[in-house]
């Protein structure tokens, strides 16, 4: 069974450099795995979707919930799906501002398309949330 799951969490002082270690391990382990998603940093906090199959997921949370790189893990939304939103992406980094004063300088984030509308909602809430 495909899933997807949602989840916020805090990570108030990664430099980029350990924000793309985190995506660089992401995508040597995903693939094999039949994981894909996406990762949002605000400086602050992480938004990250991933999708797989449902006991893959329940083993990736489990190390994530155990990496000391952030902490107060929350699931916002866990569900089946019957396809992938981001069927081409191990782990894509959605760039995001990480200030407010950065803010104008961004470009918009494109979620990909086939969210369910509140799943986009959300990621999007994120985005403008500092
Ligand atoms: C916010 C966040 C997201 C992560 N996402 C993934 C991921 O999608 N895939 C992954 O393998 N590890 C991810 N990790 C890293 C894992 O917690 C763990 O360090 C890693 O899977 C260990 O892999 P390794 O044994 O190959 O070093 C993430 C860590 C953090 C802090």
């Amino acid at each position: 069974m495909l899933s997807q799951y949602l989840y916020i969490s805090t990570a108030p002082t990664l430099s980029r450099d350990e924000v793309d270690a985190i995506l660089a391990t992401s995508a040597r382990n995903n693939p094999a795995r039949g994981i894909t998603g996406l990762l949002l940093y605000n400086g602050r906090n992480f938004l990250q979707l991933i999708e797989g199959e449902e006991e893959e997921l329940v083993a990736l949370m489990l190390r994530i919930t155990e990496d000391a790189r952030h902490s107060g893990i929350t699931v916002l939304d866990r569900r089946a799906i019957e396809a992938r939103a981001c069927p081409d992406w191990a782990m894509k980094r959605v760039l995001i501002a990480e200030s407010i004063a950065s803010r104008p300088e961004m470009p918009h984030p494109e979620p990909p398309e086939g969210l369910a509308p509140e799943i986009r909602k959300m990621i999007m809430n994120f985005a403008v949330l500092n």
